[in-house]
């Protein structure tokens, strides 16, 4: 039978976010309804209702959440009613082209919960990225639940499942930061930082964090970045290259998003070096460079999707390490906040105030 819960929608374009009434139906084939635990809050969110990403109003926000799963659909295998899990927002297909040549993490064709959760009237509901997860329950793809270690705090945990993950990823996966490396991140917001989290979990021997705010480089440090450089007041470039023998970093992470920060991080790598862009830019943002220069330094230029993650490889294996001691993801919740409180969020956030406001539930 369908359940009603309480969820943060998004009523329509820039209009402030309230708490609803939500209709969550029975999970069918393939589809799972977690109980929420925790749910950070992610700038997607607040693009979402600003309508920058589509104009499918209401929304129903949140979507950085674990929870314990409580139904699964009657084919449902891979999870079941019990299992501590982490939301994905990129659930695999296994058929299309990627899967196929066993590259799921770039899956072209990634899928969510086929029914909608609606409103008490029957209003249909978009679900951010397809989760919904500022809500006391939801309906996903039984694909978009990982199971990870119950022992660590849901708040954490969510975490991996959006901005996180990306960063981490960027260096990791998508950068191949490895032992020894030099790396540069420039952005030291939430994706940034778990950039540096990542390269300093890789082994990277020098992390130099790049931002314009003096805050922000110093919750870098604690995140494992051995040099820092205010690129407001110090050319981001010159000073990378000083750190790094007059040559450039091996891996350069631009977690901003905008022409000028890429450009920085293009010129900031050492020859045949790699760039990993994770910032998102917006669609009226144009790049120009020398394609000489593109050429004559060699190397990649490469994006990185959601740090090209694979969640079932890639989210146990973090929350094992974070366990361990290993890597500090306990130190990008600033806040934890009730469900009512996702619009001062919003708020902290647009002021730079927060790594993260953790919904929880
Ligand atoms: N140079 C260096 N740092 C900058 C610049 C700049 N020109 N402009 C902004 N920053 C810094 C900000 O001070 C902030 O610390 O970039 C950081 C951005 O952090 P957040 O706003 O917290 O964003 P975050 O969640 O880290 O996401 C970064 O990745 O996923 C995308 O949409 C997201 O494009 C965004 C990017
Ligand atoms: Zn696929
Ligand atoms: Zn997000």
């Amino acid at each position: 039978m369908a359940q009603e819960v309480r969820g943060v929608i998004a009523p329509g374009k820039d209009e402030a976010v309230r708490i609803e009434t939500i209709v969550v139906p029975d999970p069918g084939p393939g589809e799972a309804v977690v109980r929420v635990q925790a749910c950070g809050v992610c700038h997607t969110d607040l693009h979402y209702k600003q309508g920058g990403i589509t104009d499918e109003f209401p929304f129903l926000l949140g979507h950085e959440a674990a929870g314990v799963v409580e139904q699964v659909g009657p084919d449902v295998t891979d999870v079941a009613p019990g299992d501590f899990v982490v939301l994905n927002w990129r659930a695999v297909c296994g058929r299309c082209r990627a899967c196929r040549r066993g590259r799921p993490w770039y899956c072209f064709d990634t899928h969510n919960a086929r029914q909608k959760m609606t409103l008490a009237d029957g209003t249909e509901l978009a679900p951010a990225l397809g989760i919904g997860a500022f809500a006391e329950k939801t309906l996903v793809a039984a694909g978009q639940c990982t199971k990870v270690d119950p022992r660590v705090s849901p708040q954490v945990a969510g975490l991996l499942g959006c901005g996180v993950m990306a960063g981490i990823g960027a260096a990791v996966n998508t950068g191949g930061v490895t032992r020894g490396d030099t790396v540069a991140v420039i952005g030291c917001g939430g994706v940034g930082d778990a950039a540096i989290a990542g390269s300093h979990l890789a082994g990277a021997a020098k992390i130099i964090a790049v931002d314009i705010d003096d805050r922000k480089l110093e919750t870098a440090r604690g995140m494992g970045a051995t040099h820092t450089v205010n690129s407001r007041s110090t050319d981001p470039v010159e000073a990378i290259r000083e750190l790094t023998g007059g040559f450039g970093a091996d891996v350069v992470i631009e977690a901003v998003g905008r022409p000028e920060t890429y450009e920085q991080a293009f010129y900031a790598r050492d020859l045949a070096g790699t760039v990993v862009l994770v910032g998102v830019p917006t669609p009226e943002m144009k790049l120009e460079l020398p394609l000489l220069d593109v050429f004559g330094r060699g190397g990649a230029l490469k994006s990185s999707w959601y740090g090209d993650c694979l969640p079932s490889r890639d989210f146990p294996m973090l929350i094992d390490l974070h366990l361990q001691g290993r890597l500090p993801l306990d130190k990008f919740v600033t806040e934890t906040i009730a469900l009512d409180e996702v619009e001062k969020a919003f708020e902290r956030m647009h002021h730079g105030d927060v790594l993260r406001s953790v919904v929880v539930l």
